[in-house]
Formats: structure tokens, sequence, C-alpha cells
């Protein structure tokens, strides 16, 4: 869903009105012959990974259907609801690995080929601004991706204790179900997961069905089931399923209380039983943040905890962590920081994958800001004195121009986030949380560039910052304090 497509709609649609205000019909098999009908573009336009994404549409809505077998292998379906931004003769999707058996787009089995990563839809005659829906049947046993922006593989894990969960920050959600995958084109997702009897599914948003608690047992086929529903528009990369043997969503009444929306975890048994003391500080966790950058900006929260990953990971309404974080005396630190990713990230997405200090600043900026909260403002001051101590000898480059192939350097947190820290020194206190509490508001459930929070922090503060922000995001050395 973009926000500027209702603007262009208008526009087109204007366009298409002869004379007498009658508006021209643009549907039917004809004009897909002609040159007005074309394939949408093989990628969104992102600087950094110019194949990711699609043009020539908007996808709207998606539903997984996802089946996992004890085996290892998983019977997969997604329909995607679509709106074209174009004449459509054809149109990409992004999708890496397994067999598709399938693919329909309204009802009607359409020719299809597969180029590296791009699946290629072809004889279809859409017309600008009308819906479609795209349904395709896969399967296959799931793999790790090879991202391009990071050193290890991402993507469909495998745990040590049969666990299986996604983390596809930021190119690999295409490698677990097929979509427009970049942050630019986000949208509302339901999630239907079956595993084998014993094991607990999960999926961002909204638990709205759980055959095994609704029965009492596991259902017709042996197997057990949930379906969650993501009503906010949600970037393709912050999909998740996890699934475990004796997994369980366990609600967390501490933070449901405190923070005023559902808290609930996706916990092994033994931390089912016996959560970790940090996790019941959630609420309050949301609470300190609320009041620096306006309000918590979905309805539920929460992390599934696995085992055999070694980071944690922000997807919406659902943050990825792996045991060792969990166990880790961090652990607090690590909390706040995915949670903050919620409003910079999830809710405020970027538009483009060069802006990645946007969220991973932000978010380390939040672990500034919950010192602040639990020792006040010297043992704040400190903090800050301390990380830009160890920035300057860490010797970051940049980080507004971070390597396509080392995305989430040190620079994008650490120079991110001490960036917001002297942003508040050189405006105040006031303009600083404004800038942020608009910030996040303004671009809610959709994108923001660097320029727009700079234009932003200008308007506020009412003054030229260019000079600050370019000496910070661009210059080769750590600004002086
Ligand atoms: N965004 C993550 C964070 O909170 C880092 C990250 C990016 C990541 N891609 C990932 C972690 C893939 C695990 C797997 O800092
Ligand atoms: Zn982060």
């Amino acid at each position: 869903m973009r926000r500027a497509l209702a603007i262009a709609l208008v526009l087109l649609s204007a366009s298409c009105t002869n004379g007498d205000g009658a508006v021209t019909a643009t549907t039917g098999v004809t004009e897909a012959t002609s040159p007005s009908f074309t394939p949408g573009a093989p990628g969104i336009g992102d600087d950094y990974y110019p194949s990711l994404g699609n043009g020539g549409y908007d996808v709207q809505h998606y539903r997984i259907d996802l089946a996992y077998e004890e085996d290892g292998s998983v019977g997969a379906g997604v329909a995607i609801d679509a709106v074209a931004t174009q004449n459509l003769s054809g149109f990409n999707l992004d999708f890496a690995g397994w067999s598709i058996s399938g693919l329909q787009v309204d009802g009607t089995e359409v020719p299809f080929s597969r180029d590296g990563e791009e699946l290629v839809i072809t004889g279809v005659a859409i017309a600008d601004g009308d819906e479609f829906r795209v349904a395709i049947n896969y399967s296959g046993t799931p793999a790790p991706y090879e991202s391009a922006a990071l050193p290890f593989p991402i993507g469909w894990f495998d745990g040590p204790n049969g666990e299986q969960f996604v983390a596809a920050e930021p190119d690999a959600a295409h490698s677990w179900f097929p979509c427009n995958d970049h942050p630019l084109d986000k949208a509302t997702f339901t999630f239907a997961v079956r595993g084998p009897a014993g094991y607990g599914t999960a999926a961002n948003g909204e638990r709205v069905l759980n055959d095994g608690d609704d029965a009492g047992s596991a259902s017709k086929d042996g197997g057990v089931a949930s379906q969650w529903e993501m009503t906010s528009p949600m970037a393709t990369y912050l999909a998740t399923v996890a699934l475990g043997r004796g997994w369980q969503v366990v609600a967390d009444p501490v933070s449901t209380e405190a923070a005023g929306i559902e808290v609930r975890n996706f916990l092994p048994a033994d931390l089912s039983e016996d959560p970790p003391a940090a996790l019941e500080r959630t609420g309050e966790m949301i609470r300190t943040l609320e009041a620096a950058f306006g309000p918590y900006p979905f309805s539920r929260y929460g992390i599934a905890v696995v085992d055999g990953f070694p980071s944690a990971l922000e997807n919406q309404t659902l943050s990825l962590f792996g045991r060792q974080m969990v166990d880790a005396p961090f652990f607090e630190y690590v909390l706040v920081h995915e949670l903050a990713h919620q409003w910079f990230g999830d809710s405020v997405s970027l538009a483009r994958w060069s802006d990645i200090w946007l969220n991973e600043g932000f978010a380390t900026y939040a672990e500034m800001l919950w010192v602040e909260h639990l020792h006040g403002s010297a043992a704040y001051r400190e903090e800050v004195a301390n990380r830009t101590q160890a920035a300057r000898i860490a010797g970051y480059g940049p980080p507004g121009t971070p390597p396509p192939d080392d995305l989430f350097n040190g620079s994008v947190y650490q120079r991110g986030g001490l960036l917001l820290a002297a942003l508040r020194d050189e405006i105040g206190d006031d303009a600083f949380f404004t800038t942020l509490r608009v910030y996040s508001d303004r671009f809610a459930d959709a994108n923001a560039t660097t320029q727009d929070f700079i234009a932003l922090a200008e308007e506020v503060a009412g003054r030229d910052l260019g000079v600050f922000f370019d000496v910070w995001l661009y210059g080769d050395e750590l600004p002086e304090g």
C-alpha cells in the first residue's frame, strides 16, 4: 500500500475521461496486445538491491497457508491481492527456490517462467487500477538464503530442537513466499500455519484461530494449526512464522496491564513455565518508549524465543530472539532495541535500504533512553560518552552510505544512534522529541527517507540542519561531540 498511489489513481482516471465525462473502458483482451499494456518492471527501484521488489502493481494483502511436516517438507499456498498501477501484460514476483505446482490469476491458469529469483507471469491483461488475485501453490524443503546484504545465511531456519522459524531482513522474504519483496510495498497479512501434533505455531499479529486449543486436541489429520491476522500494513521482510514442539503462546498479564495492549510471547516449554524477569518489563518498556516516540503503533506485541539463532530481529508485533540473547546479561537492552523497531522500521519503514540507519540508529538510541529511564540523566550522559569513545576507537565509516554487502555494520547502529544523541543536544529536548513523535505519526504505516527526517527536524527546529546531518551521515570521521 503506497500513499502516493491514491493520488496517482486520481490523476490517471482523470486522463481516461473523455470530453463527455464518460470514463473510457480499459479492460479486455484486445488492449493486451496494444502497446499500452506492458510488463511491470522487474525491480522496484532500490539503489542498493535493484532486483528486489517489482513494478506495475501494489499488493494489498497476502494470505499464506503453510503446513510443516515432520520430515522437514513444507506444503504452501499464497494468495496475493493486488491493484495494478499500470496497464499490465505481465508482472514479476520475487521468489527463490521451491517447486510451483499451480499459478492462477483471478482463477485462471496463466503462463509463468522462472528467471533466477524472478517469477515472471505473462499472458494477462489487467487494466490500471484493477484489482487482481494471484494464487500460487508450492512445496519443498525450506533452505537458508544467501543474502546480498549479510555475511551469514538468513531466511528459513531449522533449529536444534526441530523448531522452524523465519528471519528475513532484508532480502529473504521471497525465499519462503512469492512476494513484492521491498518495504515500499507494505500489505496486510493472514497466516494459517500447520505443524505436526505437539507443535505450537505462531505468526505476526493477532491469533484468531487455534485448532489445538479449540478442539482440546489435534485436528483431523493429526496436525495442529493456528491462524493469525496482521491487520496493519507490514513490509515483507517482517513477516514470520515460528513452529516448535512444546512451544506455546504465553500471555504476559503484567506487561499487558502496564502497556494497555495485549502482550504475549511464543516460548519453549522451560521458558513458558519460568519466563525471564526482564521479559515482564516489556510493558514498562512500551510505556517508556511511548513517552519518547508517541503511541505504540500496533495492537499486539511479544517475542518468539528460538534456539539456533545468533541474534534478534524486529518482526512486526512478534520480535524473534535467539535463546543466547535471552540468557545474556544484556537481554533487557536487546528487548528495548527490538521494541523500538516497532516504531522505527516496522511502522515507519524505509523507502530504500541504503537508509538503514533510520532503523538501526533509532533502535540503538532507544537503548540509551532506557539507561536514562532506569538511572537518570547523568547516567544517560555517561552512556553517550562511553559509546562515543568506543565509536571513535572502532573508526566507523559514514552511516549514511553503508556497504551494500555489509548493510548492518556497526556504524549504522552506533554512529546512527549517536547522531540522535547529538541532534538532541543540538536542537534541545522539546524540538528533538517533537521531531521523533511527529515523524512516527506522519509516516506511520508508510515509508520515509533520510531526507524526510532531516526536513522534519528542520521544520520543528525552525532552522537549517544541513551541515549537522552532512557531517554525521556522510563525513569520514565521527564528528567532535
Ligand atoms: N534488524 C536486526 C536488529 O535488530 C538485525 C538483523 C538484520 C538481523 N537482518 C537480520 C538479525 C537477519 C538476524 C537475522 O538489529
Ligand atoms: Zn536493530
